[in-house]
């Protein structure tokens, strides 16, 4: 079968302040990657807590296939639909290859006990995410983006069908992030979905099918497909930045460079004066 995340109106505060965001409509669809992106304290990790139902909506509701999340068990929702939190620090002292099969638990039975399938299946998601070489590392003496490949490992073993990630390229080379879309590019088009979030603007046009731009100045994001977002007058507007959107010579998408502030060094255009001296 095949599944949708959605979100109708959606609005939500913490506490008593202000939203961070309301009138929120957004779908997560099976073979499709929703890109999530906009400034620092826009509201994007907080969106993804509600789309996990780690938050409740104040309005609006978040329905996977037309329930409401909170008409799921833990495990039935956890067979369906994973998400990956923005900073995760756990405090355990575990192999990685006992992190990746932590993601089999709406799998086990009542013992707790691996299976051959769940070996299997956490030993496949360690080589989709380049991590076989770490297997009995232990978690905690891992460098940051080693540690994020795991867990995306980890999350992918748990075998969902959506899945919602929050800046899972934020500590990763360029080898890695190249490579974390493609997988999640392939993973789309076997079947999955996902909501990413993501700062990189560049990789999000290359592989996002549509976009969600959240902004701190507007309630409502702006949705539709990466060159519908992705203009130099609403990402400039977003960001508070001149940002100026060309076309990728190679795959044709959106390609966006923010030009240095005025007076900080070289300018859009290159007719300054040449760098001399002082730099190395
Ligand atoms: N637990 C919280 N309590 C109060 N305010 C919060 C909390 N978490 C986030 N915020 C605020 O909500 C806004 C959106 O935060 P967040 O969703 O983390 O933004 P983003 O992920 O886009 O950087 C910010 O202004 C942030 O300070
Ligand atoms: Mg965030």
């Amino acid at each position: 079968m095949t599944h949708t995340l959605t979100a109708e109106s959606v609005a939500y505060a913490y506490e008593s302040a202000s939203p961070v965001f309301s009138q929120v409509d957004a779908a997560v669809r099976a073979g499709e990657i929703l890109g999530i992106v906009g400034p620092n304290g826009s509201g994007k990790s907080t969106l993804l807590r509600v789309m996990s139902g780690l938050l409740r909506p104040g309005s609006g509701r978040v329905t996977l296939d037309g329930r409401p999340l909170s008409a799921f068990s833990n495990v039935d929702r956890a067979r369906t639909l994973a998400f990956l939190p923005q900073a995760v620090n756990p405090a355990f002292a575990l192999s990685v290859f006992e992190v990746v099969c932590l993601g089999r638990y709406p799998h086990m039975g009542a013992f707790g006990a691996l299976s051959a399938h769940d070996r299997e299946v956490a030993e496949r998601c360690m080589r989709h995410t380049e991590i076989e070489a770490l297997e009995t590392r232990d978690f905690l003496t891992l460098s940051g983006g080693e540690r994020q490949r795991v867990l995306l490992a980890s999350i992918l073993a748990q075998e969902p069908d959506i899945l919602l990630l929050d800046e899972p390229t934020a500590a990763l080379d360029i080898h890695h992030q190249i490579e974390l879309f493609a997988l999640l590019a392939r993973l789309a088009e076997d079947g999955y979905g996902f909501a990413v979030v993501t700062h990189d603007l560049n990789l999000a046009a290359r592989f996002c099918d549509r976009l969600l731009l959240l902004t701190n100045w507007r309630e409502t994001p702006i949705s539709g497909t990466p060159a519908e977002v992705l203009t130099g007058p609403r990402l400039s507007e977003a960001y508070a930045a001149a940002i100026r959107v060309d076309r990728h010579p190679v795959t044709d998408a959106p390609l966006i460079w923010a030009e240095t502030p005025a007076g900080n060094g070289p300018s859009a255009g290159g007719d300054g004066p040449p760098l001399e001296g002082g730099r190395s």
